[in-house]
């Protein structure tokens, strides 16, 4: 028989800042109305991250849970990858506030950027660092604090984030090398560096020395986000030989749920096979995949054996899908 390494699931985490902020409450700042968001994004609440909270506070705190509920210890981590836009600073990674905050001093730590597509992006790398052998034990994190880079008065784009925290914690297995097997079974990372402005943040160390704020063009991100999605979805099922059919759950980035409306018609998905969890968070951008595979097992709609696809996509644009087994 072919063994073959994978990288198995041991447990996943979440973390959402204890303040919640209703349409109705940001309706008071801005000019827009609890009926416009939910109608237009199907958004009701989301959280904010107290003042002086960092991303590497939340990150940390999901780490914290995984490690917990998988029965690990931080001596076992050997890597620990955190997808964000939002750094606790420019520089080290955050992914080294979130070692120090564990107290892991062993293994590798850095951040990856992505956007929202950071988490499929992240799993994919610490997948095929696992099968090359140069991590065994991978703490993998998606986390934002967004409402730092928003424009508070811009109500196209204000409304549509809020901040949180995921956590993956994967372990190298010897399995059969069949896609029977438990852990990730194909990935497909994408990127067309052509659509840079259609959201962007316009600050940054290199260009203005500045922080900036978060900026998108709604509608040109909507059009190309649901063939992407759909098309990456697909090439990752097709590249294993399988089809949205045999799917046990479809985690979506969550972003807008018409998005994941025309996303999941288009796979020929039924609503039983796809996970929302966009109404409550809002557009956590590399921490909503984790919170909803999170939610998922915390609904019991997700359990060992079962097959899953993820698929975000992001500033870049950024985009991928990955499969795994759990
Ligand atoms: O994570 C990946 C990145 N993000 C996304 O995937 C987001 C992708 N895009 C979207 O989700 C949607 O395009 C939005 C939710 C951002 C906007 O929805 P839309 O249906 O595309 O609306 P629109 O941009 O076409 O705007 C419709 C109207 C405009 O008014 P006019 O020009 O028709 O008079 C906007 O000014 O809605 C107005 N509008 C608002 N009204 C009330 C925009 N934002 C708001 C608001 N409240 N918050």
């Amino acid at each position: 028989m072919n063994r073959r390494l994978r990288a198995r699931v041991l447990a996943v985490a979440g973390y959402l800042p204890a303040r919640t902020v209703t349409n109705d409450e940001l309706a008071e700042r801005v000019d827009t109305s609890d009926a416009w968001i939910r109608e237009r994004t199907g958004i009701r609440e989301r959280r904010i991250a107290a003042p002086g909270e960092l991303t590497s506070d939340l990150a940390a705190e999901a780490g914290r849970r995984a490690l917990e509920r998988a029965g690990r210890h931080p001596s076992d981590v050997d890597l620990v990858l955190v997808a964000t836009s939002t750094p606790d600073n420019t520089f080290p990674a955050t992914a080294t506030a979130v070692q120090r905050k564990l107290g892991i001093g062993q293994g590798a730590a850095f951040d990856l950027q992505a956007v929202c597509a950071g988490f499929v992006y992240a799993l994919a790398t610490a997948d095929s660092l696992i099968r090359s052998g140069l991590a065994r034990c991978a703490l993998v994190i998606g986390a934002e604090t967004f409402s730092r880079i928003l424009d508070w008065r811009d109500r196209s784009t204000c409304v549509l984030f809020g901040d949180g925290a995921g956590a993956l914690l994967l372990a190298a297995e010897e399995q059969t090398g069949t896609i029977l097997d438990r852990g990730v079974l194909a990935a497909r990372l994408l990127a067309d560096g052509r659509h840079y402005e259609e959201l962007y943040v316009d600050g940054g160390p290199s260009s203005t020395g500045t922080v900036g704020h978060l900026r998108m063009n709604g509608r040109e991100v909507f059009r190309h986000a649901v063939g992407a999605l759909a098309g990456s979805a697909r090439e990752v099922l097709e590249a294993v030989g399988l089809s949205p059919v045999d799917l046990d759950l479809f985690v979506p980035h969550q972003a807008n749920l018409r998005i994941i409306d025309a996303v999941a018609k288009r796979l020929g998905l039924d609503e039983r096979q796809v996970m929302v969890t966009v109404d409550r968070h809002a557009n956590t951008s590399a921490a909503s995949i984790p919170l909803a595979l999170d939610q998922a097992v915390a609904d019991g709609r997700l359990e060992p054996g079962m097959l899953v696809l993820l698929s975000a996509i992001g500033g870049g644009f950024a985009w991928g899908s990955v499969l795994l087994r759990w």
